[in-house]
């Protein structure tokens, strides 16, 4: 009694918690043993906005066949989900609408599923939120690189990317890119491949684009690398 005193007033004195409002984890009817992605990681989307895609994840029974009714939980610090928990449909799958916070970065999620002894399932996406200047790189790199930087053609642009030898990287090739410095990266993007003894198929764009552009490109390009790009001298916590 005294305890479920105390947690009522602790709840009362947090106003504003979202927990106290939250709705209840609907009732699961079944449980998996694996979880795993179907669709929505690495996606990219400005601070505060939804990602382009929902995340769809599955619940796997010990058969490797989908399992319905199994409770599927999602959370990501300053990531808002709709809903954030939810139960696996007749394929198994579950979806949630993501909404990455204010700060530009790399965002992990967490999907979980509770397992039928105990203990639980989970896997983790990440999701990368652009800051101002990102998203001023990456409108930058809509128009005038991605048709060679992209390997896939969408509706509106095809892709030239396997036309091109040697092909350019994908900018989330971390592996890549994060060895090349911010003084090369500008280089051979205002004075084309040839400034760095590479192929003159990528074109100097010195005297099209202004140097705040080439500035928010490299500000782009830095944010899509796998692993992440970490500025040199500064020390990461882990
Ligand atoms: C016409 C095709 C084309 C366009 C458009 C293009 N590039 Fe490239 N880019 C290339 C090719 C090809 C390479 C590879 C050169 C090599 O490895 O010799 C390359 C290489 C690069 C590199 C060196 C790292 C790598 O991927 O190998 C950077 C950085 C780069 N491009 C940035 C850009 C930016 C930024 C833009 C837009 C402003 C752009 N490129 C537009 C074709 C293109």
């Amino acid at each position: 009694m005294r305890l479920q005193l105390a947690l009522l007033s602790s709840a009362l004195l947090l106003p504003g918690c979202s927990r106290s409002s939250a709705p209840k984890p609907p009732a699961p009817t079944a449980y998996g043993i694996q979880i795993a992605e179907v669709s929505g990681g690495k996606q990219v989307a400005a601070v505060g906005s939804a990602l382009p895609q929902p995340v769809v994840m599955q619940v796997n029974g010990a058969d490797g066949n989908p399992v319905a009714g199994a409770l599927v939980s999602f959370r990501g610090e300053g990531v808002d989900f709709n809903p954030a928990q939810a139960l696996s449909d007749a394929s198994g799958q579950a979806t949630a609408a993501v909404r990455l916070g204010s700060a530009p970065g790399d965002y992990q999620i967490v999907a979980e599923t509770p397992k039928s002894g105990g203990g639980s399932a989970a896997v983790t996406l990440r999701e990368t939120a652009l800051g101002y200047e990102q998203k001023l790189g990456s409108e930058v790199n809509d128009k005038y690189c991605n048709r060679c930087h992209d390997n896939e053609s969408t509706p509106e642009r095809v892709s030239n990317f396997d036309n091109l030898s040697p092909a350019p990287h994908l900018y989330t090739d971390g592996a890549t890119y994060n060895r090349i410095s911010d003084a090369d990266l500008l280089n051979i993007i205002a004075r084309g491949g040839p400034a760095l003894g590479k192929s003159p198929q990528m074109p100097a764009y010195g005297s099209t684009l202004k140097p705040a552009e080439i500035k928010a490109l490299i500000s782009y390009i830095r944010a899509m690398a796998d692993p992440p790009y970490q500025t040199p001298g500064v020390k990461y916590g882990k």
